[in-house]
């Protein structure tokens, strides 16, 4: 049995795991309607990913006894400045999700809550993966912005107006 520390902090969960799947659902309608499908499908694989940690505390909550609590629907930004904008926002989150998981954590040692500890080890695991393949998008955008440039820059090359000679006849 939950004790009820643990049951409200676990439902506290709920509610962050289910802000981030609505999180990344914005994000994957704004870079669809944006033209970039790739970034979409990342974001919207992302959201069903959140969900099923939605689900797996709801079930955990009710199977020790507890009663999980649907959270209410909170509205993500609907506006993005830019895709490295997005996944920054995205790294942001997620650290801030590993902090939300160690505390829960903390608190099950606290409480000598082994059963939750040991529910919990997989999330911190969880954790590790996400911010890494985050961090790892970021890595790449990076370099896409050094290689546009340097492609614009050879481009712009190509299009230097031909000097004009004062004094010479047209
Ligand atoms: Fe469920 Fe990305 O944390």
């Amino acid at each position: 049995m939950l004790n009820k520390k643990i049951e409200d902090i676990c439902n506290r969960q709920v509610e962050r795991e289910g802000y981030s799947s609505n999180l990344y659902l914005a994000m994957a309608s704004w870079a669809e309607v944006n033209g970039l499908s790739g970034v979409a499908g990342w974001m919207y694989s992302q959201s069903d990913e959140e969900r099923i940690h939605m689900l797996k505390f709801i079930k955990y909550i009710n199977e020790r006894g507890g009663k999980a609590v649907m959270p209410s629907i909170k509205k993500p930004a609907t506006d993005f400045k830019s895709v490295e904008e997005v996944f920054k926002e995205v790294l942001k989150h997620e650290e801030f999700i590993t902090a939300s998981i160690n505390e829960i954590v903390a608190l099950t040692l606290e409480e000598k809550d082994f059963n939750t500890h040991n529910f919990l080890l997989w999330f911190v695991m969880e954790q590790v993966e996400e911010e890494a393949s985050v961090r790892i998008v970021l890595d790449k955008l990076r370099l896409v912005g050094k290689n546009s440039m340097y492609e614009f820059d050879r481009d712009i090359m190509g299009l230097r107006r031909p000097a004009v000679n004062a004094g010479t006849n047209p």
